[in-house]
């Protein structure tokens, strides 16, 4: 078989062990032909595609980013210009039939799970792998990215504390998570978070000045606040902006900010990420090989298994206030707005 493998979206540690684990299983067991589609959906738009080998698969398991380069470009996105939309899904299908691909394997989040679906609607076989740091992609418990996120977070965190409680300030840190709070919640709870807002969790910013008072009649006068980068604000500020202006306000307590940002989603992949990437890369390929196409790879508890893409286009999965960490954190004491 012949299979092209594209990478979409936002980057994030992992990406190229999928890529090393889809083009080993494939070369290696199945003896199939692998080709790289550069920078997503785009590079089927433009033909940029250059056949994988041994030798371009050096060194891809603790590296960072993608090899095969990634865009936001989303080609079946609805457009008020609809002759630009067929142009761009009569392209990519040309291209498909030009190559001769018995299958397309995705590496992407929530936007490239619709897009892949949107192939698998017009005939395409398709296969994809979840992939974010932000761990929202609807269908599978965990995708990497997501560990090697919140390890980055956690040590941020971790050195803040130092400065919190030398100064005797509130340290403010936004993590991403688009419009989940999976990074802040597990990054907030290893680091010793004080204060963990979600955007799945509606927060008062008295309770907040609460806490934070209450901590420094406990002999704590610093705090550790971690803030979702997807938490509501106003006059379009972000996160963190917003909620340490608040705080200060509040309180009267010295407030800082750090916005974490990209550094969040570059670097090498953590052990748990190189091995949860390589396994859905050799599960994507025996999918592949069974002809079960329009599936997404996806880990349910310790096991890899795959679901309908039918089933995930469009959902976002979001953290549920019933999450263990969030009982255990408030049972300890720890604010969740
Ligand atoms: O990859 C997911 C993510 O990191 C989000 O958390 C963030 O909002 C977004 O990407 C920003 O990425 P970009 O600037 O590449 O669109």
């Amino acid at each position: 078989m012949k299979i092209g493998i594209l990478t979409s979206g936002g980057d994030c540690p992992g990406i190229n062990a999928t890529i090393r684990g889809v083009c080993k299983t494939a070369m290696n067991h199945y003896k199939m032909e692998v080709y790289g589609i550069h920078n997503g959906f785009r590079g089927l738009l433009d033909d940029e595609i250059v056949p994988l080998g041994e030798s371009s698969l050096t060194g891809l398991l603790s590296m960072g980013g993608t090899i095969l380069g990634t865009s936001r470009e989303k080609p079946f996105k609805k457009h008020s210009n609809t002759s630009l939309a067929e142009e761009k899904s009569a392209a990519i299908l040309n291209t498909i039939r030009k190559h001769a691909f018995d299958c397309i394997v995705c590496i992407g989040g929530n936007g490239t799970q619709t897009t892949a679906a949107r192939l698998a609607d017009v005939g395409v076989n398709v296969i994809s792998i979840p992939k974010t740091i932000d761990n929202d992609v609807w269908g599978t418990d965990i995708s990497f990215g997501f560990d090697s996120a919140v390890s980055i977070a956690t040590d941020a965190i971790d050195r803040l504390h130092s400065t919190a409680s030398s100064h005797q300030r509130v340290m403010v840190i936004e993590v991403m998570g688009h419009k989940a709070g999976w990074i802040a919640l597990y990054s907030g709870m290893a680091g010793g978070g004080d204060i963990i807002l979600l955007p799945e969790i509606p927060f008062d910013i008295h309770r907040i000045g609460d806490a934070i008072i209450g901590r420094l009649k406990r002999g704590k006068p610093y705090s550790i606040v971690v803030v979702a980068e997807g938490i509501p604000t106003l006059n379009g500020k972000k996160a963190a902006q917003y909620i340490a202006e608040e705080i200060e306000y509040e309180t009267g307590f010295e407030t800082r900010e750090t916005v974490l940002g990209y550094i969040q989603r570059g670097g090498n992949p953590t052990a748990f990420d190189r091995n949860l990437a390589t396994r859905m890369g050799g599960h994507a390929i025996d999918l592949v090989a069974q002809k079960q196409f329009g599936r997404m790879i996806s880990l349910k508890g310790f096991d890899i298994t795959s679901v309908p893409l039918s089933e995930v286009a469009g959902k976002v999965r979001l953290v549920s206030e019933n999450h263990d960490l969030i009982v255990q954190g408030r049972h300890m004491g720890i604010c969740f707005g």
